[in-house]
């Protein structure tokens, strides 16, 4: 049995029960506030789930190498390790604001501390990374399939706003340190780091990214953290769709993500969010990112039963230098093929509530944005050699993106 707290507070009991099901119910005195998710309120009845956990408990599980490792180092003597084995061993130390803890077991969010900045000055990689995933695996409950963890430097992240420190007493992670196989993405970090540039010339808004001096990795500063070290609450829309981790290919741009957001939003500033929504969705298209599945989309909220906005950008990535034929996440239109100006325009316009002369805008602002982190691609490239032919396949890649 684990319980589930939910801002410091407890919300309820999880458990398995039967044929690899599991029920959640909330504590007899929980107020609404402590709802696990937008999808699930605060209730008397149970919420059961067949063969599987609940998606907002499932959506930090790690997936790829990070659960092996996890799986490798915590499996019992039978052999057995499922997901609540897993939650049990990642759950003080999760994106948002719900953590896990033993039946009996008090909270506690003790990330043991990282410096940032040796990360990024690290010229070679090796040991430095495998280290990290070592310390720092059972702190990180964080999805995705690319290696990576949760560290603590707290130091480093109220360096950003001069005058604000986090409590001396805080104790949780501040960033993500995402990885990459060679062998399988090569310059995988890279590529993310520029098509990053790209969303922040935009207008959207993405937390701090750095690239390492080794192109290594990228250190991102969380963006559920608040100043006070406290977090907010995030659900990917695996979760807003009631889909498990294994069904986030499924699902269109125009329901899955942008009617799914208008319905959970519960904000007033619904329709400017629709809009850089639909302004990611397009950047997707030309930057030639074919990984823009449901849970690279969330949303972040102060007050469960509060206003919700879309999450910042994270995980972009021009998937067609790795697979020249990879198509996109979701669909558009029925088809997951790469839409025209013409498609796009659609959406924006019946989706987004955008007039077409602002479609217009935000096609322009794309394409400016693609120009202008191109000439830093190729500047960047000259620099790295290893780089080069990765980007000088991103640049063609977005030129392609552009010219639709
Ligand atoms: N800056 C961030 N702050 C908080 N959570 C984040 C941030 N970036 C990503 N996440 C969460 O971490 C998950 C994994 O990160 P992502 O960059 O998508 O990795 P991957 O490339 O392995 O899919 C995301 O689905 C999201 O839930
Ligand atoms: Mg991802």
């Amino acid at each position: 049995m684990i319980r589930v707290w939910t801002d410091d507070a407890e919300a309820g009991l999880l458990d398995r029960s039967g044929d690899r099901s599991s029920t959640f119910l909330y504590m007899p005195e929980a107020s609404g506030e402590r709802a696990v998710s937008v999808t699930m309120p605060v209730r008397l009845a149970s919420w059961n789930t067949r063969f599987s956990l609940a998606p907002i408990f499932e959506m930090n599980l790690p997936e790829g190498a990070l659960r092996e490792r996890l799986r490798l180092a915590f499996a019992k003597a039978t052999g057995t390790f499922d997901d609540i084995d897993l939650l049990g061993v990642v759950g003080r130390s999760q994106v948002g604001r719900i953590r896990y803890t033993g039946q009996k077991e008090k909270l506690s969010e003790e990330v043991p501390f990282q410096s940032v900045n040796e990360i990024l000055e690290r010229r070679r990689a090796g040991d430095l990374y495998r280290y990290l995933i070592e310390r720092f695996a059972s702190y990180s409950g964080i999805s995705g399939v690319q290696p990576k963890v949760l560290v603590r430097d707290e130091t480093d992240f109220a360096d950003r706003q001069p005058g604000t420190r986090l409590s001396p007493s805080y104790r949780g992670a501040t960033h993500i340190v995402k990885f990459w196989e060679p062998n399988e993405y090569p310059q995988l970090a890279a590529n993310e780091y520029f098509c990053l540039k790209v969303a922040e010339k935009c207008g959207l808004e993405v937390p701090r990214f750095r690239l390492s001096a080794d192109a290594g990795a990228m250190v991102i500063d969380r963006f559920d953290l608040r100043q006070d070290g406290t977090y907010r609450g995030f659900e990917d829309f695996c979760v807003l769709n009631a889909r498990r981790t294994d069904q986030k290919y499924s699902g269109s741009y125009e329901t899955s993500v942008l009617k799914r957001f208008q319905q959970f939003a519960n904000s007033t500033h619904v329709y400017e969010d629709l809009e850089k929504l639909f302004t990611l969705i397009a950047l997707n298209c030309a930057l030639r990112n074919g990984d823009a599945h449901l849970k690279n989309f969330g949303m972040v909220y102060d007050d469960v039963l509060g206003e919700a906005r879309l999450a910042p950008v994270y995980d972009l990535v021009t998937t067609t230098v790795y697979i020249a034929r990879d198509n996109m996440a979701l669909t558009l239109n029925g088809t997951t093929g790469w839409p025209s100006a013409k498609d796009l325009h659609r959406l924006g316009e019946t989706r987004a509530g955008c007039t077409p002369a602002r479609v217009r805008e935000i096609f322009e602002r794309i394409a400016g944005a693609i120009r202008s982190t191109s000439a830093e691609v190729m500047a960047y490239a000259k620099e790295n050699p290893d780089f080069a032919e990765i980007g000088a396949r991103m640049v063609a890649e977005w030129e392609k993106g552009i010219r639709r």
